[in-house]
């Protein structure tokens, strides 16, 4: 099995961005988690971060054929991007939406999550947890 794990942007600043909402710990050690947590799950997985949308769009695209699921927090663009859900929609790929801060009750502006519409299930507000549990749901899905 081989997992696609998309991040968006100002991810790459974890650590140094909002640590009251994000925590204190950097991209690298989120890059870490998620990599031990494939090695435990006995699953492949390539991580990607982005800042650019049509880059996010170009990786969503490439996985086609190559990727059983992807795992993805599109960061702001979650909030936005009718690309990025057209381009999970056209791949058609099992997809699961991350994000580690509670968006349901953040700012009314975060409410509407257009990536979220071509996942099968959202994690929020587990931090770096969050991302374990989107790793153990789509496997299990993929294994059923
Ligand atoms: C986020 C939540 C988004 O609203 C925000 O724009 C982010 C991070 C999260 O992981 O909590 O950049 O996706």
């Amino acid at each position: 099995m081989n997992l696609l794990i998309i991040n968006g942007p100002n991810l790459n600043l974890l650590g140094l961005r909002e640590p009251a909402i994000y925590g204190t710990q950097d991209y690298p050690s989120l890059v870490r988690f998620i990599e031990d947590v494939c090695r435990e799950e006995c699953v492949q997985c390539r991580v990607f971060q982005s800042n650019h949308e049509g880059a996010i769009v170009d990786e969503i695209q490439t996985a086609y054929g190559v990727f059983d699921g992807i795992v993805i927090n599109p960061a702001a663009y979650t909030h936005t991007s009718i690309a990025i859900l057209d381009a999970l929609k056209a791949v058609a790929l099992p997809a699961v939406e991350v994000h580690l801060s509670a968006v349901s009750k953040r700012e009314p502006f975060r409410q509407i999550s257009y990536a979220g519409m071509a996942c099968i299930r959202t994690f929020q507000g587990l931090g770096f947890e969050g991302y374990r549990a989107a790793i153990r749901y789509l496997k299990a899905y993929l294994t059923k």
